[in-house]
């Protein structure tokens, strides 16, 4: 299958072109060049995720990959599980934190690691990401130790936990940190100028592991289809068709993953794009107008985006058709919603963190009777742990992969939200 830019259609690429490439000419965000109809969905939610995930992303990445080669990439890259917990009668949450940092990102960002050290051969390559949090722990663990592969990561100094800083900063070797002096919208600007500027491009192999690198929205497909496998197994049929899912949203990559899976095939009935006080899209979807605003920092800082970088593929989806135009719609929840909801959910037994209690007020907003609410839980509560325990006035506990990293001293280098200081140093440091 072809994958082709959405801004300038001409340019059409192969899936290995599209991992290594990241962007297309123009900026432009790849897109397949269909999105196949399964016919076979009962039996792949009878399947184990590694055997269904195989199933599900074959069809995209076949001209480059053969079954066997897919089956290595998932089976190393999917090696813990994306599990559903209850929460009450008609809600529960996808937890998607059970991975090495602890976050949804880890399924997109080892499969995108594993395809390109299959794709890139001898060639040298750059990674250079923007990261409001865990994308840097994601993609920095995803890589650590892969030959070939230098991975520089940019993110806003002072504006992300010293837990979530730590796991990322810390590792050394071919994983090089930059503490940008600005707000999240700055790193992703420099990253976006690096990949305009051709000469630097070429000269060290750039690429990006953002959520607009296509790879790391395949992967994320396959657990929306584990969610509705294992409600499949506890719920009844009427419940199953009436499933909607609510995601924490920022750069809506994880709504455009979602988009696919229901395209594919996958009954999911309608969406929720959750945001924070960075109400960009439902403003958009009631007002028909793109006006973002300045970014405003929450507490669910992730989220802290005024300009979502996948919006385009969102956008391509509704008025193509390829997902109904009913099936999204949006809501904004302020700062004292989330810290409440945060409370709520722990009456309730459920120790969340503000990301995961954006998407459960919203569900709260937007489902009606007799639908089933499923909400991400994108970050494990210890990841912003400062946040949350102020909230509940009670300690929580850190798990291991936390603990093991906290007495780990930060490696970054401090750099303003200059791009020829950026340019300098990839260039001077490319080893
Ligand atoms: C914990 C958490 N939740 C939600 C999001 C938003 O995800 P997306 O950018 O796919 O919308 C992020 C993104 O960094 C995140 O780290």
């Amino acid at each position: 299958m072809k994958f082709y830019n959405l801004k300038e259609n001409d340019e059409q690429v192969s899936f290995a072109g599209a991992v290594k490439q990241g962007l297309g000419k123009n900026q432009g965000l790849f897109f397949p060049e269909t999105i196949p109809v399964l016919d076979n969905i009962d039996e792949l939610l009878a399947m184990p995720l590694v055997e269904r995930s195989v199933q599900v992303l074959y069809p995209f990445v076949k001209d480059d990959l053969t079954k066997g080669q897919l089956t290595d990439i998932v089976t190393s890259a999917f090696n813990f599980p994306a599990q559903i917990q209850p929460i009450s009668k008609d809600r529960a949450v996808l937890e998607l934190f059970h991975g090495p940092t602890l976050a949804f990102k880890d399924f997109g960002a080892r499969f995108m690691a594993k395809c390109l050290q299959a794709f890139s051969k001898d060639k040298k390559i750059t990674i250079l990401t923007a990261t409001s949090g865990d994308t840097g722990a994601a993609v920095a663990h995803a890589f650590h130790g892969i030959e070939n592969i230098r991975v520089v990561i940019l993110y806003p100094k002072g504006k992300i936990s010293l837990l979530q800083e730590k796991m990322f900063t810390t590792l050394g070797g071919n994983i090089e940190t930059l503490a940008i002096d600005g707000i999240f919208d700055d790193c992703q600007a420099l990253v976006k100028k690096s990949f305009d500027d051709k000469e630097l491009a070429s000269t060290i192999g750039l690429n990006s592991a953002n959520s607009i690198n296509i790879s790391r929205l395949l992967a994320q497909i396959c657990y929306y289809f584990e969610a509705v496998a294992q409600l499949s197994r506890q719920k009844c049929k009427s419940e199953l068709d009436n499933i909607v899912v609510s995601i924490p949203s920022g750069n809506f990559g994880n709504l455009t993953a979602g988009l696919f899976a229901k395209a594919l095939g996958l009954p999911i009935k309608r969406f929720i794009a959750a945001t924070n006080a960075n109400d960009t899209v439902p403003r958009y979807l009631e007002t028909g107008e793109w006006a973002p605003n300045e970014t405003v920092a929450t507490i669910s800082n992730a989220m802290d985006v005024s300009d979502p970088n996948n919006w385009p593929r969102i956008e391509h989806m509704l008025k193509t058709g390829i997902v109904p135009s009913d099936c999204i719609s949006s809501v904004s929840i302020d700062e004292e919603q989330t810290q409440s909801t945060v409370l709520q959910l722990a009456k309730l037994g459920y120790i969340s963190e503000p990301h995961a209690a954006v998407a459960y007020k919203a569900l709260q907003y937007n489902t009606s009777e007799g639908e089933f609410g499923v909400f991400l839980g994108t970050a494990h509560p210890a990841k912003f742990k400062e946040v949350v325990e102020s909230i509940l006035g009670q300690p929580i506990g850190l798990p291991k992969e936390l603990a093991d990293c906290a007495s780990e001293v930060i490696l970054s280098k401090d750099m303003a939200a200059n791009f020829s200081d950026l340019r300098e140093y990839l260039l001077s440091n490319d080893k």
